[in-house]
């Protein structure tokens, strides 16, 4: 098992290339089966879930083929199996995925209920509506979720959101894109990663409008060519470097990022007393003095990202003043306030609520992360913190943060990953 020792209280300086956005690619990946041909995508992160990925298409017959560090080739033209492995699927949420783009390319698929991150219930209703409306079969039982369409082709189909749903939204589409007919999706997500699937399946002959606003429409064609795209930088990794900034002082260029899709955070972040200077590719971000408090409700895109609530939350720890988190996505996402609370953090939280004392200075402690996002904010609460901080269960982060320890010790963090025996780990909290 490895942790994470951090050394609190250095300010960071220097420069951080962001990596491919993780909430793109785990969508694009399967989109590949709809492709009759080689696609070459770039810009992929480095991280667990890709990985997780890339295996279950491979089982799957895919012949996937690494060109360099960032990017692969992937023929799906040999797929022989509609079933995807159980241990592999249940490691991860975008399995999902897998179920529109099985679905849409060959008319059944067998997919094992979704992993992912505890963040309370975590229900795919949205999905299986929209594919049932287009004529598919759906069955959950036995552990498998499986849906074919009788006829081996859905058909486009008029589907409203109950909520507005990213998974929904991109599975709705990958089913859709080789249906029979117009298919319009109706209160739809608009996150940045939206957009970039619809980019991705559009360059290989796709025909998709609206992605990005709350309506989009999509009209099936007979077949999508392959073809060569790169994913958009991760807008939740720059978030959360951006926040590790504003909490432990420095000045950081955070690199390689579409300043667009930040304006979320980088709002509250000004509102917070951090200098944030947008620049074409880059984003320079400052902060000196001490931090001001600010409330802040997550919110679908353009709102602020739920997936920023608990890094920004360690940045507010330190604020001068009463913060207000109102979280307006998931229905469990606090878990990591016990852990800030071992290292002198003043929270309470009641409900989708939690109210933030500021403190004038965290100090280290051992602490565990309890998921992907969490455990990068406890990361920062380790920067900014006087003392040693030890993070273990960092296997967590690791899914969607890629070298996060190299990043930060490039710009001047003293961070280091350590491989500890299972026993020296930190007793899991009982409760
Ligand atoms: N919901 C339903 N029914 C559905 C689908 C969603 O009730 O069929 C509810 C959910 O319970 C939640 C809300 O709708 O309350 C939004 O869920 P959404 O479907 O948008 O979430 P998701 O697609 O499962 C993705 C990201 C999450 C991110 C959310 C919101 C991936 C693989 N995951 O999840 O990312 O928090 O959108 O932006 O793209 C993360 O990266 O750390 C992460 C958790």
């Amino acid at each position: 098992m490895t942790k994470y020792v951090i050394h609190g209280g250095h300010e960071l300086h220097g420069t951080i290339e962001i990596s491919g956005a993780k909430n793109a690619a785990v969508a694009i990946i399967p989109a590949a089966l709809l492709i009759d041909g080689v696609c070459r995508i770039e810009n992929i992160p480095q991280i667990n879930d890709v990985t997780l990925i890339l295996q279950i298409l491979q089982e799957l017959g895919a012949d996937v083929r690494t060109v360099n560090r960032t990017t692969v080739d992937i023929d799906c033209s040999h797929i022989h199996n509609h079933q995807v492995p159980q241990e592999l699927a249940r490691k991860i949420r975008a399995s999902y995925y897998l179920i529109g783009a099985l679905l849409g390319r060959f008319g059944s698929a067998q997919v094992p209920p979704p992993g992912g991150c505890d963040l309370g219930g975590r229900p795919i209703d949205q999905h299986l509506k929209g594919f049932r409306s287009m004529g598919a079969e759906v069955e959950v039982s036995g552990g498998l979720i499986s849906a074919a369409a009788p006829s081996g082709r859905l058909s486009g189909a008029s589907i409203y959101l109950d909520m507005v749903s990213v998974g929904a939204t991109m599975n709705i589409m990958l089913a859709a894109v080789l249906a029979d007919g117009l298919t319009v999706i109706e209160n739809a997500a608009k996150e940045p990663h939206i957009v970039d699937l619809a980019n991705f399946l559009n360059s290989m002959g796709a025909d998709i409008m609206g992605a990005g606003t709350d309506v989009i429409k999509i009209r099936g064609v007979e077949r999508l060519t392959g073809g060569c795209y790169s994913i958009i930088p991760d807008q939740i990794e720059a978030g959360t470097y951006m926040a590790a900034v504003a909490a432990a002082g420095g000045e950081v260029l955070v690199k390689n990022v579409i300043p667009k899709h930040l304006d979320c955070i980088t709002a509250k972040l000004l509102e917070m007393g951090v200098e944030v200077e947008d620049l074409d590719d880059a984003v320079l971000v400052r902060r000196i003095g001490r931090l001001r408090r600010t409330n802040i409700k997550t919110l679908p895109y353009p709102g602020f990202p739920t997936d920023m609530q608990s890094q920004i939350a360690a940045a507010l720890c330190l604020a001068d003043g009463t913060s207000v988190l109102t979280e307006g996505v998931w229905d469990n996402r606090y878990r990591y306030v016990d852990e800030f609370r071992r290292m002198g953090a003043q929270i309470q939280v009641d409900g989708k609520i939690a109210v933030i004392e500021g403190v004038e200075r965290l100090t280290g402690a051992p602490i565990r992360a309890c998921d992907l996002r969490a455990g990068a904010a406890m990361v920062i609460a380790g920067l900014a913190a006087d003392g040693v901080t030890e993070v273990d269960n960092v296997h967590h982060i690791e899914r969607g943060y890629e070298d996060i320890v190299g990043k930060l010790r490039g710009v001047g963090a003293d961070i280091e990953a350590v491989t500890v025996p299972d026993e020296e780990q930190v007793p899991a909290q009982i409760g």
